[in-house]
C-alpha cells in the first residue's frame, strides 16, 4: 500500500442530491469515521471499526476527536481574487461599486509582483477557510491568471480561473479587444487547462463590459474548447438588468444575450441570477448551466435575496452552488456564506436546512462545476480534499453545542455562528495543507 494519510473523527458527506432525493437518502454521517488517502485520492471511507482492520497495522491515524467534523473540502463557485484588497468597501450598489472600487483595484494587477502577493494571500485565505476548489475571476491582465495558476499549482489545488474579457465600459487600461481577448485566453488555455488539477474558465465579465463581437469570440473559443468552464455575471442588480435591455434591445431576456452568443451550456457558471425570469430558469435547466448563489455579496451590495427554492424547483431544477464573491462578498468563510444563504431563503419565506446547505458548499458546488465525479464528497477514488471543522471553536459555540438536540442542530449552529476559527485543518490531495495554530489562552 502506498504511503497514506489517515484521519479519524465524525464524518459528513453526501451520496446524492438532497434537494432531489431528500436528506435521508443522500446525507451520510459517521459518528466515528475514518478517511484514508493515498496518492492524492481517497482510498477508504467508513466507520472506524470497519475500516481500521483493513489498514496496515502500523499506519499512523490522526484522530481529530469527537468534537470535529470531517467533510469534503468546500467549493467556492464564484470569487474574484483581485478584489481581495478592496473587500469591505463602503457605500455603493453594483454599477457604482464597479467604477469606484473594483476597476481602480483591478488596474493594480498590471504589476505582476503585486498580483502574485494577492494570489498567495487569497489562496492562503481559502485554505484557512477549508475551501479546496474555487472558480476564480482574474483581471484583464494575462499575468494575473499566470500567477494564480502558478501559486495554485504549487499547493496542488484543484482550481478553475480565467482572464476577464472586457472591451467596453471600463477604463482603457482594463480593456482588451475581441481579438486580443480571444488570443490571450486561447494561449492561457493551451498552457494551463488540464495541467495537473487546473482548469480554465472563459470569463467574459458580463454583457455590460463586452461588445457583441467579444461575446461572439468568447462563444467561438468555448466551442473550440468545450471542456473549459465559462463564467460570467447575470441579473444581479435591477439597474444592471435594465441597462442590459438598453444595450441589447433585440434580446428578450438577459440570458438570451449569452445564449445567442453560444455562452449557455454545461460548465457555464452564472454569478448571482437574482432577477432571472421563469423562461431563463427553464433555459438554464435545459442547457445545464449553473447559478453561483452569492448571498453575502447580494446583501452587501443591496442586490437582493436570491430565491433558492425557485431556482431548484423540481419541475426544472437548475444546478446551484454557493460563492463567496470576494470582494463584494464579505467573508471567505463558507460557513458564513451558508449563513447568508439561510437568511436569503428566509427573506423569500423559506427555510434552508443545514444538511441542504452543507450539500451546496460541497457536492452541490462540485456538481455546478461538473466536477462531482472528482471532488465534493468523500468516497474511494475521489480526490482527497478535506476540511476538518472544530465544532466548538468559540466560547459561545461551545456553550450552544451543549444545548444542541441533534446533528441538524449542531450543523446549523456552525453555519450561523462559526467562521474561519472553526477550520482546524485543510487537506489538499491527501496532504495537510493548513492546520490552525494552537489557540492562545
Ligand atoms: N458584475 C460584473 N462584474 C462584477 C463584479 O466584479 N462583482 C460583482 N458582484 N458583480 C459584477
Ligand atoms: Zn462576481
Amino acid at each position: 500500500m502506498p504511503a497514506s494519510t489517515v484521519v479519524r473523527g465524525p464524518v459528513l458527506t453526501f451520496t446524492g442530491d438532497p434537494f432531489r432525493d431528500g436528506l435521508d437518502a443522500t446525507m451520510v454521517h459517521l459518528p466515528d469515521g475514518i478517511v484514508a488517502m493515498a496518492d492524492g485520492h481517497i482510498t477508504h471511507v467508513g466507520p472506524a471499526d470497519a475500516v481500521l482492520p483493513q489498514l496496515p497495522p502500523c499506519v499512523e491515524v490522526r484522530d481529530w476527536g469527537s468534537d470535529a467534523l470531517i467533510s469534503a473540502g468546500f467549493v467556492d463557485t464564484h470569487v474574484h481574487f483581485p478584489q481581495t484588497p478592496m473587500i469591505a468597501s463602503q457605500g455603493a450598489q453594483l454599477l457604482d461599486w464597479l467604477e469606484r472600487y473594483t476597476f481602480p483595484t483591478e488596474l493594480r494587477f498590471a504589476d505582476e509582483e503585486f498580483a502574485r502577493s494577492v494570489a498567495k494571500l487569497f489562496l492562503r485565505e481559502n485554505l484557512r477557510n477549508g475551501i479546496t476548489t474555487s472558480c476564480v475571476y482574474c483581471t484583464v491582465h494575462p499575468q494575473s491568471v499566470e500567477v494564480l495558476f502558478e501559486e495554485a499549482e504549487a499547493l496542488g489545488l484543484r482550481l478553475a480561473a480565467g482572464k476577464v474579457l472586457m472591451d467596453r465600459n471600463a477604463p482603457e487600461a482594463l480593456r482588451d479587444t475581441a481579438q486580443i481577448g480571444y488570443d490571450q485566453s486561447a494561449a492561457l488555455i493551451t498552457k494551463w487547462h488540464g495541467r495537473g488539477r487546473l482548469l480554465y474558465a472563459i470569463t467574459p465579465r458580463f454583457a455590460g463590459t463586452s461588445t457583441p463581437e467579444q461575446l461572439d469570440a468568447a462563444g467561438a473559443l468555448w466551442r473550440e474548447h468545450p471542456d473549459c468552464l465559462m463564467q460570467t455575471h447575470i441579473s444581479e442588480n435591477r439597474r444592471e438588468v435594465a441597462w442590459m435591455k438598453e444595450l441589447f434591445p433585440e434580446h428578450a431576456t438577459y440570458l438570451d444575450i449569452y445564449d445567442h452568443h453560444g455562452l449557455c451550456g454545461p460548465r457555464a457558471v452564472f454569478g448571482h441570477g437574482i432577477w432571472l425570469e421563469e423562461t431563463e430558469l427553464t433555459r438554464l435547466h435545459q442547457c445545464g448551466g449553473a447559478i453561483a448563489h452569492c448571498p453575502t455579496s447580494n446583501f452587501f451590495l443591496g442586490s437582493g435575496a436570491f430565491d433558492l427554492a425557485r431556482a431548484m424547483n423540481s419541475t426544472r431544477p437548475v444546478r446551484v452552488g454557493v460563492g463567496t464573491d470576494i470582494g463584494a462578498g464579505t467573508s471567505f468563510s463558507m460557513l458564513a456564506t451558508l449563513g447568508g444563504a439561510y437568511e436569503s431563503a428566509q427573506l423569500n419565506g423559506q427555510s434552508l436546512s443545514a444538511g441542504h446547505a452543507y450539500y451546496l458548499a460541497t457536492r452541490g458546488g462540485a456538481r455546478a462545476l461538473y466536477l462531482d465525479e472528482r471532488i465534493g464528497s468523500l468516497a474511494p477514488g475521489l480526490e482527497a480534499d478535506l476540511v476538518v471543522l472544530d465544532m466548538r471553536s468559540t466560547p459561545l459555540i461551545d456553550f450552544r453545542m451543549d444545548q444542541a438536540r441533534d446533528l441538524a442542530d449542531r450543523l446549523f449552529v456552525q453555519m450561523t455562528l462559526a467562521d474561519d476559527r472553526a477550520v482546524q485543518a485543510t487537506y489538499v490531495a491527501g496532504r495537510l495543507a493548513y492546520e490552525r495554530p494552537p489557540r492562545r489562552s
